[in-house]
């Protein structure tokens, strides 16, 4: 596991819950926010953005991987994502993420800034279907 400083925890968490005031959340009022580190060390931030037409909202994870991704950085170490209660992030953000590679660091945390979880790509979704499951043999 990445050796992480607090400062750097921290750093990235406080990026995550100033993003969430950015969130358009007003049919779930959850806001969510997400700060995203690339092995090169730029900080993409996300947060969910949801639509009168609900299923086409969009969450704070996928949000932030998609900025990276579309700037051109496809490499990633860290992802924060806070919400207000320390909510985890969804089955359709863990597949997302793990497309980019399992060893990334996910923290979870509250609204308070508070670290709950420190986890991987690969714990929150072991087994996932990966790039590597559609090349052929
Ligand atoms: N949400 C996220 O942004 N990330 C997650 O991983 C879980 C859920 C958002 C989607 C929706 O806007 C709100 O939280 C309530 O589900």
């Amino acid at each position: 596991m990445l050796p992480l400083t607090d400062e750097e925890r921290h750093f990235l968490i406080d990026l995550a819950n100033e993003a969430r005031r950015r969130a358009y959340a007003p049919y779930s009022n959850y806001p969510v926010g997400a700060a995203l580190r690339t092995k090169s060390g730029k900080v993409f931030t996300g947060v969910n953005v949801e639509n009168a037409a609900y299923p086409t909202g969009m969450c704070a994870e996928r949000t932030a991987v998609f900025k990276a991704v579309s700037e051109g950085e496809r490499a990633f170490e860290v992802i924060a994502v806070v919400t207000d209660n320390g909510g985890s992030p969804c089955g359709a953000c863990r597949q997302v993420l793990a497309e980019f590679g399992q060893d990334t660091l996910v923290l979870i945390a509250n609204g308070e800034g508070k670290l709950l979880q420190e986890t991987t790509v690969k714990d929150l979704l072991p087994g996932a279907f990966t790039p590597e499951h559609l090349v052929k043999k």
